[in-house]
């Protein structure tokens, strides 16, 4: 089972007019990721919303695909594409779970705030591992709730309230880095690099390799 396209749908209008909440974080994190994408990579993006990263990492890959479980993020992507001129991007409407692509086909599977709202982590990162090729990356921005301390954690207490009014996705899974860390490890990466951007709002960056 997957996260329902539904409520991504519906939201999709609204994601693509919400600002970049911590542009600091945000272009750090992009550094981070430019340093390890090679040239020449044929990269997948899972969960790629409205297409604001796919756009801004272009530049950065041979070809990449992205894709969404939501249609309606995939037009908006789409619709940005296309004014943009970016003709190595693929969008298509997919998910992790139901997608045309084989095993290890790509360089470099990224996924930006993503993994805490799939229902099934473990099986997604199988997944993930299954499409790397030996020796490629995982690339991984994901943020760990448990950890949150500043004013917004209290949030993470109306959450089921607001998953009940349509305010929030179904899946929303509390993590610490150590239980993220751990369970990208359990599906056979290394990691090789890994920080918090911002620190304080413990937004989990990490790079790690499938073994070669
Ligand atoms: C919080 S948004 C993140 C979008 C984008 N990566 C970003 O960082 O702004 C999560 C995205 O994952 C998509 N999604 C949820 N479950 C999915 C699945 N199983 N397969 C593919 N996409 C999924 C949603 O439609 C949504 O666009």
């Amino acid at each position: 089972m997957v996260a329902p396209a539904k409520f991504w749908d519906k939201n999709a209008e609204k994601y693509a007019k919400s600002p970049v909440r911590d542009e600091e974080a945000y272009e750090a994190t992009l550094a981070r990721v430019r340093a390890h994408l090679p040239a020449d990579a044929v990269a997948l993006e899972v969960g790629c919303g409205t297409g604001t990263t796919a756009l801004k990492l272009a530049g950065d890959v041979g070809r990449l695909i992205s894709t969404d479980i939501s249609a309606r993020m995939i037009e908006i992507a789409e619709e940005k594409r296309l004014a943009a001129n970016a003709d190595n991007i693929e969008l298509r409407q997919a998910t992790l779970e139901d997608h045309p692509f084989e095993a290890e086909s790509f360089d470099v599977v990224m996924a930006f705030n993503f993994l805490h709202l799939h229902d099934d982590m473990a099986a997604a990162l199988r997944e993930i591992h299954k499409l790397v090729k030996p020796g490629g990356l995982f690339i991984s921005k994901t943020i760990c709730l448990k950890e949150w301390k500043s004013f917004p954690a209290l949030m993470i207490h109306l959450l089921p309230l607001m998953k009940l009014v349509g305010k929030a996705p179904d899946v929303v899974t509390k993590l610490s880095t150590e239980e993220l860390d751990g369970m990208i490890t359990a599906a056979g990466f290394e990691i090789i690099e890994a920080d918090h951007y911002p620190k304080k709002a413990r937004n989990r960056f990490v790079v790690a390799r499938k073994a070669g």
